[in-house]
């Protein structure tokens, strides 16, 4: 039987397997899907067994976004540029590293209908998931990009990337039209992203990459205050969609049925 697995750390919150399995009972395709926790180390084991087709794709998460880059033996354009990889599979004796993260952004944005086209977006965070927020809010001809991380030096780092983004520092407070938490505040309740909202004016959009819980707190008192609030719920299922279409070459379908999986 084919075998996929998600690999990360911590890993027990992902819920790629319970997609991927949906799928596959769905579209009647013979194959399981896991994940596995584990440590920097043990990355290597992961491109040999590739080799070996004891296993036949991995998606990637955090924190091994970057770290896998090094150890594939070809990137997909999308990989390359952002320097991260998400998606992995074994073709013509290559192990090739894709990003899906990309398209699950821009897929999620045309869902919600929002249009970023010459909008003002104010990133916050600067993990493994922003490079590829950058370059789907690139793509869709943003406007302008401001980044602001605690460790500073890591939003600078991305700048080498893409020069036209400005850093500011953390706590720091822009106008913006779309604001993103790209952070991990908000995955428990111990921590808050410090807003000033009686400083931001009606009508902008809130957007959260997390997706679990389905409201945080920077959600729930963006949408107390009347602006448009989205998780990131739509972005998750999209970039396993794509995962999926890459190693299975079909695209299953998103309905209703599958969105509320996700919860
Ligand atoms: P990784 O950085 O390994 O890719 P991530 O979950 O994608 O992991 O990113 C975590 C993000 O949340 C980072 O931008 C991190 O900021 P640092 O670069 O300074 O670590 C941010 N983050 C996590 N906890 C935070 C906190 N308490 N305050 C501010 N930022 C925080």
């Amino acid at each position: 039987m084919k075998k996929y697995i998600v690999i990360g750390n911590p890993i027990n919150h992902s819920l790629s397997p319970k997609i991927h399995n949906y799928w596959y009972k769905k579209t009647n395709i013979i194959a399981s899907y896991e994940k596995r926790l584990l440590s920097k180390k043990d990355l290597p084991n992961i491109i040999s067994e590739l080799k070996k087709e004891k296993i036949q794709g991995v998606n990637v998460t955090v924190p091994f976004k970057r770290d896998i880059v090094n150890l594939v033996d070809e990137l997909s354009p999308e990989a390359k540029k952002t320097k991260t990889v998400n998606t992995l599979y074994y073709s013509d004796k290559t192990v090739v590293g894709h990003n899906t993260d990309i398209a699950g952004f821009e897929l999620a944005m045309r869902y919600c209908k929002f249009d970023i086209q010459n909008k003002n977006v104010f990133i916050l965070g600067a993990g493994g998931v922003v490079p590829s927020i950058i370059y789907a809010l690139k793509n869709m001809n943003v406007g302008k990009i401001t980044i602001s991380n605690r460790t500073k030096e890591k939003a600078n780092q991305l700048c080498a990337t893409y020069n036209d983004i400005e850093v500011v520092d953390w706590g720091k407070q822009i106008n913006f039209d779309m604001i993103i938490n790209a952070t991990s505040i908000g995955l428990n309740n111990y921590e808050k992203i410090k807003i000033d909202f009686e400083r931001i004016e009606k009508g902008k959009f809130f957007y959260d990459v997390i997706y679990n819980p389905a409201e945080t707190q920077f959600l729930r008192e963006a949408r107390s205050y009347g602006h448009s609030t989205e998780n990131g719920k739509m972005m998750f299922i999209y970039q396993a969609h794509q995962a999926f279409s890459v190693w299975h070459k079909i695209f299953p379908k998103i309905d209703e049925e599958t969105i509320n999986l996700i919860g």
